[in-house]
């Protein structure tokens, strides 16, 4: 499965998700690549301060921020199991180029009530991409969400009968996730007994159910 977790909007966690969705299926066995589309590299970054700290490898990173993404991902995915790539933020020929190549479209959004869902051109761009590949799955992920809150309650009610829909599991505002982005780690390398382990595991089993 190739999934492209994209926003136009920095700061939402595409990057945070992107890295622990590999992970979590790396964890388990999976061949995950993970291809960082976003000139500000900070996949790359963060595999390369684990690289210097001598931590395993739970999937391979490769930088590509082309707008000719999609026509090389199918080679990487031959050879991988899961393919997830870390979107880049505004630059419309990039995101056009990571739609036209994954399966899953995974949309990063924080539960706020200024916060504009994704943005009327997120959604425009998946129209697009649509059309000429009707069956792209796509999916918000509400993160830095604390479920008990009524904002939280309230976005899930308003994206329940959304399209694209948001997945049940959410993932919360926890500082150990950027203390994983600073370290080369994940989330549950620092803290394995952890609600936000627990809520990636849950998080990286529901998409891999979203078949293509
Ligand atoms: N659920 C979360 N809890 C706490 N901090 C988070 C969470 N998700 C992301 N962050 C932090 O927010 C910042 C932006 O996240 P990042 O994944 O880099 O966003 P993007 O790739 O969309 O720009 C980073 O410092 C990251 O560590
Ligand atoms: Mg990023």
């Amino acid at each position: 499965m190739i999934v492209a977790v994209l926003n136009q909007k920095g700061g939402v966690g595409r990057t945070t998700l992107a890295l622990h969705l590999a992970g979590e299926w790396g964890l388990r066995g999976k061949r995950v690549t993970l291809i960082d589309a976003d000139p500000q590299s900070s996949a790359l970054d963060w595999s390369k301060q684990r690289a210097r700290e001598n931590v395993s490898r739970l999937f391979g990173v490769v930088s590509l921020a082309r707008d000719t993404l999609h026509r090389e991902v199918p080679k990487i995915a031959r050879t991988a199991d899961h393919v997830v790539i870390d979107g880049p933020p505004r630059v419309a020929g990039l995101m056009r180029s990571a739609l036209l190549a994954a399966d899953l479209v995974l949309i990063p959004v924080q539960p706020s009530p200024l916060d504009g869902w994704a943005s009327a051109e997120m959604l425009s761009l998946l129209r697009e991409a649509r059309i000429y590949r009707p069956q792209l799955a796509a999916r918000f992920v509400l993160n830095r969400c604390d479920a008990r809150t009524v904002i939280a309650r309230e976005a899930t009610e308003a994206l329940a009968d959304h399209d694209p829909p948001v997945l049940v599991s959410t993932i919360g505002q926890r500082v150990v996730f950027a203390d994983a982005a600073q370290s080369g780690r994940l989330v549950f390398e620092l803290a394995e007994e952890s609600a936000a382990a627990r809520e990636i595991a849950a998080f990286a089993a529901e998409v891999a159910r979203i078949a293509p």
